[in-house]
């Protein structure tokens, strides 16, 4: 596959917004590129895609495995508004990933908030949006990542469950068409993010949500926060029920209670 290849599969008004794709076959980090362009003045909406990383990165400074076949891919879009306005597109992304998936008969998929994507409590598709700004405003990286086949090598590596598309529908799926439905819905959804905010996808990221209504204990830096998840507000924050009442969360990372691991275990 290649970029014109991917081009065809594409939406035509899609298509269209994503003026340049460029398709390589190693690349230390697809968001390193991208933002390596951005800082070199290329702004137009763009897609950096890669069969394999080096360095690709996760969330709070984690490697992302990238060595195994998996969709390593990097959109470049411009944006106006505040990195708390833009809270809500890291969690529409996710929403696009799952529906994407399931157009392309990947079921039983859940979201773990802020952006994973998740099979039985497995990870399958992680999110990485890196904001980056200059004389000619802000510019948003929104980076993707989706385990096919996850060998031996690659598990080893990776800290907590974690599962690929192979494993949960077979070697028979189409990556390129994945990729295609991922962008189109994805290119969708920003535009109607863009036009109407969160509020919109509040619902159907609830249904979503893996932890809806459990106990989960929250880690933000040194501090933790235990409490019931109930969802998400209108603006995408994870709303809590602790035992000192309702907290609004816009950063941490999500784990379930040790009552919950064993009960799953
Ligand atoms: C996470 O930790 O869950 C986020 C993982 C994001 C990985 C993707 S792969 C494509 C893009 N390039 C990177 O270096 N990271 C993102």
């Amino acid at each position: 596959m290649n970029a014109k290849a991917l081009q065809k599969l594409l939406a035509p008004e899609v298509a269209r917004e994503i003026r340049h794709i460029h398709w390589h076959d190693e690349i230390d980090s697809t968001n390193q590129e991208a933002i390596r362009k951005i800082q070199s003045g290329e702004l137009d909406r763009a897609l950096i895609i890669a069969d394999c990383q080096t360095h690709g990165r996760g969330r709070r400074g984690r490697e992302w495995i990238s060595t195994a076949a998996g969709i390593y891919m990097s959109l470049v879009w411009p944006v106006q508004g505040s990195s708390a306005e833009l809270q809500g597109l890291s969690l529409v992304t996710a929403l696009s990933v799952k529906s994407a998936m399931q157009e392309s008969g990947i079921n039983g998929l859940k979201l773990k908030w802020p952006n994973d994507v998740l099979h039985e409590g497995s990870k399958l598709a992680g999110i990485l949006l890196e904001l980056q700004s200059g004389s000619w405003g802000l510019c948003l990286v929104i980076g993707i990542g989706v385990n096919i086949c996850l060998d031996q090598a690659a598990q080893d590596k990776i800290d907590r469950p974690a599962t690929g598309i192979n494993s949960i529908a077979g070697s028979h799926v189409d990556k390129n068409a994945i990729i295609a439905a991922m962008l189109d819905t994805l290119v969708t959804n920003v535009w109607r993010f863009e036009a109407d905010g969160f509020g919109q996808y509040q619902e159907e990221w609830n249904r979503s949500d893996y932890f809806y209504n459990k106990s989960v204990i929250i880690h933000r830096g040194k501090s933790q926060i235990r409490g019931r998840s109930e969802g998400v507000d209108g603006s995408g924050a994870l709303i809590l029920q602790t035992a000192n009442g309702l907290e609004l969360i816009t950063g941490g990372e999500v784990f379930p209670t040790v009552r919950e691991i064993a009960a799953g275990s």
